[in-house]
């Protein structure tokens, strides 16, 4: 059974989906991988080591999905233009990728007509036994880690507090908005570099892991957790609530990361132009949440703003920034998918099971195999 590993073709993606590290696990499931010439070159890979560690190494993206059964990608196929990537797939085959945020308008279409069947990373249930499996997860870490220092170098002070013959700096002060994985990370990464932090949620566990990691949890009275352990939107009522108290603590930072998401929505604003022309010159708003809109009205999703003498940073795919380990950490959650797939068949037939609680969660769209779903659809992909 072979795989396809293709190189991505998003301008500022540098990870790839697997290492050569893992080829060793794809061999005991029997399988086999085919590498797309260049890859992992952005993530520090050259093909010399695929092909060192088993792999076979083609030219084109065309040859290495011929004849597979499973194509691994990191972002979705562009489906117009003379780059388009959907028409050359082999019908049947399993797309493991990324299909939001920011698909292409008729991907999901574009994939249905090619028979292929799309199993999107973004939907691995966040459940104990998927969690190896969630590029989330993984990704938010490195996102988390990389905005702390990214944020550092954009602001013209320094983040520890240093006593010294030339005088007495104090620690910037760092307000970390929104409490999950990526905030989290960033919260523990700036209090590594010496910063005063803070952090604020609205989930009262995420209050609790703040103050887990020794900085301050910012107390007011919204709590909004949905039943599944996630955030919900707010009320209006709510969010001017939120807004007064959020406004009383941003004027007095140095430095916001804001990474709040509510699944499957729009990013919630949690800091509006007013707060950020009350901040001193100089100060730093990093917005983690650009792909879904931004956490802040002055965003610009991909560029870094310069408002009121105030850098509003919102970069996309900040994992790519340490594309390295961002590959292997997501490369390990492709193989725990795959071993899900694969595990006993011997390098057989995957199984695409799609009552599988994981597999089923993931699937956007059903398979020609799938004959109900064929005849709902009365199309010709019985
Ligand atoms: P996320 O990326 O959806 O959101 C980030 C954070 O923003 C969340 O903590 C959320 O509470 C917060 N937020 C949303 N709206 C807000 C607002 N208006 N004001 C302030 N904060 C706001 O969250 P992520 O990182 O995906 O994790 C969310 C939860 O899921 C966490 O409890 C995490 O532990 C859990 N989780 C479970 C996994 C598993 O069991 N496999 C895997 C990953 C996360």
């Amino acid at each position: 059974m072979t795989l396809a590993l293709l190189r991505e073709t998003h301008p500022h993606e540098r990870r790839v989906a697997l290492a050569p590290a893992h080829l060793a696990a794809l061999t005991r499931l029997g399988l086999t991988l085919r590498v797309q010439s260049g890859a992992g070159v952005g993530a520090g890979f050259p093909d010399s080591a695929y092909a060192e560690a088993g792999a076979d190494v083609v030219g084109s993206a065309q040859e290495a999905v011929e004849g597979a059964r499973v194509v691994l990608r990191i972002r979705p196929p562009r489906v117009t233009g003379p780059d388009e990537e959907v028409s050359w797939l082999p019908d049947g085959v399993a797309l493991v990728t990324h299909l939001s945020p920011g698909h292409e308008p008729g991907l999901e279409e574009a994939l249905w007509n090619r028979n292929v069947l799309p199993l999107a990373l973004e939907r691995v249930p966040r459940t104990t036994r998927a969690q190896r499996m969630d590029v989330l997860s993984s990704q938010a870490t490195v996102s988390g880690y990389a905005a702390v220092l990214r944020s550092a170098t954009l602001l013209p002070r320094l983040f520890p507090m240093l006593t010294t013959a030339a005088g007495t700096l104090p620690p910037a002060k760092v307000l970390v908005l929104g409490a999950g994985v990526a905030g989290l990370q960033a919260i523990a990464s700036a209090r590594r570099l010496g910063a005063a932090v803070a952090g604020y949620d609205i989930r009262e566990a995420a209050r609790e892991q703040i103050r887990s990691l020794g900085a301050q949890a910012l107390e007011e009275s919204v709590q909004a957790e949905s039943e599944g352990g996630y955030a919900r939107s707010l009320s209006s009522d709510e969010k001017d609530r939120q807004l007064a108290f959020l406004a009383s603590h941003v004027k007095d930072m140095d430095v916001v990361i804001t990474t709040a998401q509510i699944p499957g929505r729009p990013a919630p604003i949690l800091i509006t132009q007013e707060m950020v022309e009350s901040m001193r010159p100089g100060s730093v708003i990093m917005d983690l949440a650009a792909e879904t809109g931004g956490n802040c009205a002055v965003s610009q999703p991909g560029e870094t703003v310069f408002h009121h003498a105030v850098h509003v940073d919102a970069p996309l795919g900040l994992p790519s920034a340490q594309a390295e380990h961002a590959s292997l950490m997501f490369g390990r959650n492709i193989v725990a998918l795959l071993e899900h797939m694969f595990q006993g068949t011997e390098g057989g037939v995957p199984r695409l099971d799609l009552d599988d609680e994981i597999l089923g969660a993931m699937a956007v769209t059903r398979p020609a195999t799938t004959t109900d779903v064929a005849q709902a659809e009365g199309g010709s992909h019985g």
